[in-house]
């Protein structure tokens, strides 16, 4: 049994156990440990307690007695997060949402669904569609992922390009905040400006402003038709001219629009769960594109759209999913990119974004300008080439030492960081700042929006709380 020691005395630690019933309140070492490891194990953190509460107001005792006596807190959803803002880096108190997981309603008439926090995205998904619709936000992580996380994130995904990210999906939130009062916003309204609109403020904080404990989901009719193609082409300049005729003759019914390096589906296909090149050549670069129609034309529209395209010279080769299993082979082979390269030893990750129009030359230039670095660093670009945000996660060169590359984390970071700000695009497109990227947040972000972000966490959480020492 492992042991972790603490600065919360013994009978603090019993006054907050006492809140969730000791069976919540996990002081086991053994037990303690997959919350306190995220996803790559770039961070391991340390807490004298996982809190576990069942309730929003057992969230509210536990805010207002760290209040009272000044304990910091950690929350966490589905700990899937990738900048380590889930973790409690200094030994703070981490409080899991996972235990409120209820589906609190499902309103098909006004097209709303309550979930609590720790509802986890898949589930969120599957209550929806029984209701015959869809809540449409699509993740790798999503069957781990909590509503809470995703919206704390501002999470983004592969459909973001047609319905928007995780906030756009929004219409109330219930919080509570870092005193133990419960914001009380579960609105299901779309239209009602009584003032500010504080249900943003929350979303995309990473847990620094408030716990968020359940949300008003907006739903969408579940589309009649869709249809997925697998498209081989030489470069993302061709990709970004596909992207402009599909979204001409598809507009939004243009859902997804992913674009993949063929490192990447290399890797997938080497380390992934059997599967399959979807072509049979390989190509320098993939577009996996994705109709989701109200009609019953996805078929004719994608077809269209890429007899268009052949006939523009745009397209090496594509094929369109034959049916369900094969539709979901072309989605796995894109969701295994992250965890394949992790087979490849050390990743140094990149989630930019730039204007879409500028996604190519961001890549050719953070290409010659890594391989220049270190020599044998192997790029691996993907992503969401339709919201201009790419993922740009450089593998160490084969047979190099993991942890001396993994060292060079930051220096990377500055080149790629560079010629992103030089395109006027973000150093976190939808990951998030989180413990990762603090420092290099002042750097990037306007001066006169950072002393606004200082404000508004010393308002809303005074005596620091709140995830404390992540993102500002
Ligand atoms: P956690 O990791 O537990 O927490 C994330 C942050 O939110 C932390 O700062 C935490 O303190 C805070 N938080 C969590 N719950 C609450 C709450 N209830 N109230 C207040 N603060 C809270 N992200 C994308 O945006 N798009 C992608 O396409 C995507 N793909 C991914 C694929 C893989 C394979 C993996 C591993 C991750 C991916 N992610 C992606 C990142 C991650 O899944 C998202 O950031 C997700 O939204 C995090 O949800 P979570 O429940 O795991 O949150
Ligand atoms: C994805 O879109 O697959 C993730 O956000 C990418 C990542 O792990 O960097
Ligand atoms: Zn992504």
């Amino acid at each position: 049994m492992m042991t972790t020691g603490s600065a919360v005395s013994a009978d603090l630690l019993a006054r907050f156990r006492a809140i969730v019933g000791d069976k919540h309140a996990i002081t086991d070492g053994d037990e303690k440990a997959p919350y306190l490891i995220e996803e790559r194990g770039l961070y391991h953190g340390k807490t004298p307690v996982v809190l576990r509460p069942g309730s929003t107001e057992e969230v509210a005792a536990i805010c207002k007695l760290a209040s009272e006596t000044r304990t910091p807190l950690v929350p966490q959803g589905g700990n899937t997060g990738l900048v380590g803002g889930q973790i409690p880096h200094h030994g703070e108190i981490l409080v899991s949402l996972r235990r409120l997981d209820k589906v609190r309603e499902v309103d098909p008439s006004s097209n709303t669904m309550i979930c609590e926090a720790g509802v986890v995205l898949a589930n969120a998904h599957e209550a929806a569609e029984k209701a015959e619709r869809i809540f449409p936000l699509w993740l790798g992580s999503e069957g781990s992922c909590t509503i809470g996380g995703n919206l704390s994130t501002n999470a983004g995904g592969v459909a973001a390009l047609s319905y928007g990210v995780a906030r756009d999906l929004v219409l109330g939130l219930e919080v509570v905040l870092a005193d133990g009062r419960i914001l009380n916003g579960l609105s299901k309204l779309k239209k009602d400006n009584t003032g500010y609109d504080l249900r943003h403020l929350f979303m995309g904080a990473e847990g620094t402003l408030g716990i968020i404990t359940a949300a008003v989901l907006k739903l969408m009719p579940k589309p009649r038709s869709v249809e997925t193609a697998f498209v081989g082409l030489a470069s993302p300049e061709i990709a970004l001219e596909l992207l402009k005729l599909s979204q001409s003759s598809a507009g939004s019914t243009l859902t997804s629009f992913e674009l993949i390096a063929d490192i990447a589906v290399q890797f997938a296909l080497q380390h992934g769960p059997g599967l399959r090149a979807p072509l049979s050549d390989a190509h320098p670069w993939y577009v996996l594109m994705e109709i989701s129609s109200p009609r019953e034309d996805a078929r004719s529209l994608i077809e269209g759209t890429l007899e268009a395209a052949m006939e523009a010279g745009l397209v090496d080769d594509a094929v369109i999913a034959s049916s369900l299993d094969q539709r979901n082979a072309f989605w796995t082979l894109r969701e295994v990119v992250t965890p394949a390269q992790k087979c490849e030893g050390g990743s140094i990750k990149h989630d930019v974004s730039v204007p879409v129009a500028a996604v190519p030359r961001f890549i050719a230039e953070a290409d010659a300008a890594v391989v220049k670095l270190i020599p044998g660093a192997r790029p691996v670009a993907f992503g969401h080439l339709g919201d201009g945000n790419i993922h740009y996660n450089i593998s160490q060169p084969v047979g190099a030492d993991k942890a001396a590359y993994l060292a060079r984390w930051h220096e990377v970071n500055d080149v790629v960081h560079a010629i992103v700000h030089k395109h006027g695009g973000s150093i976190s497109a939808e990951h998030g700042i989180g413990f990762l990227k603090r420092g290099e947040l002042p750097r990037v972000k306007d001066p006169v929006a950072l002393d606004l972000m200082r404000a508004l966490k010393r308002t809303l959480d005074p005596l620091n709380i709140l995830n404390p020492g992540k993102v500002v």
